[in-house]
């Protein structure tokens, strides 16, 4: 009896921390990268295209991109990538997950393509009212168990998911500019920061793409970029 009163408090705790529970939001574990190369490259933007649809279907755009999910560090168990920035920096590096887990919330989601769909956390950023604002948005569209089956048959196998429009993001758009990711050689931390069009190198592939946000109309706007090729260097 007294310890299921403690489990309770506890995850009344968590669940104020987090701002909302997400119905059916997976648990974090590094389980979730399980298969993840560094190329993001299984979403193409016409696939993409069709990823959003499903994503303003369900009111989801205003706060959410569709991402190609990769993963450029190795996570030992129980570790994970937390991240925390601004509108023009942000910066992620491995954290143990239980010293960090009431400071931060899922920015990136894996969506699996199984016979039960699941959305599955990949990492964790600080809490900001913007990031609640965004989860009150996914709770809404995973209210309704149409949304992740209909995202699941589009992705239809590829390794896709959503991730949270960070203000870098925003603000990158807000200025035709797009964010490039850089990792330590070690890979353990990485930057982000926002680079022109013009900087963008031949072989970045295009990791995360959004709809409506900033000035532009375009069906998808690519906003982040990972060098691959020798990502480690760059
Ligand atoms: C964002 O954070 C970086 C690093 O802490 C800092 O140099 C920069 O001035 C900050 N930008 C804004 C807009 O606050
Ligand atoms: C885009 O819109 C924002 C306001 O949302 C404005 O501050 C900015 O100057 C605009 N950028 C361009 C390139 O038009
Ligand atoms: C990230 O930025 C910080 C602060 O500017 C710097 O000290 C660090 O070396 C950078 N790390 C990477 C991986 O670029």
């Amino acid at each position: 009896m007294k310890s299921a009163f403690l489990v309770l408090v506890f995850s009344v705790t968590a669940a104020i921390a987090a701002g909302v529970t997400i119905p059916g939001e997976g648990a974090y574990s590094v389980a979730n990268l399980q298969g993840l190369s560094d190329e993001p490259t299984s979403v193409t933007q016409p696939l993409a295209n069709q990823l959003l649809d499903v994503l303003e279907k369900y009111g989801l755009t205003k706060n959410f991109g569709v991402v190609g999910v990769h993963s450029h560090v190795s996570l030992a168990p129980g570790q994970v990538m937390f991240q925390h920035g601004n509108s023009t920096f942000t910066h992620q590096e491995i954290e143990v997950y239980d010293d960090v887990r009431s400071d931060g919330v899922p920015y990136t989601y894996r969506i699996m393509t199984d016979a039960i769909p699941q959305l599955l956390p990949l990492d964790l950023g600080e809490i900001t009212p913007n990031v609640l604002a965004a989860r009150n948005d996914l709770a809404a569209a995973m209210a309704n168990k149409a949304f992740l089956q209909e995202f699941a048959e589009t992705a239809s196998g590829h390794l896709a998911g959503i991730a949270y429009i960070r203000p870098l993001e925003r603000m990158a758009l807000e200025h035709s500019e797009v964010v490039k990711n850089h990792y330590n050689v070690e890979k353990t931390a990485g930057n982000a920061t926002a680079i022109s069009l013009a900087a963008v190198e031949s072989d970045d592939a295009p990791s995360f793409f959004t709809r409506g946000v900033g000035n532009s109309t375009a069906v998808s706007q690519i906003t982040m970029f990972v060098p691959h090729g020798n990502p480690w260097q760059d």
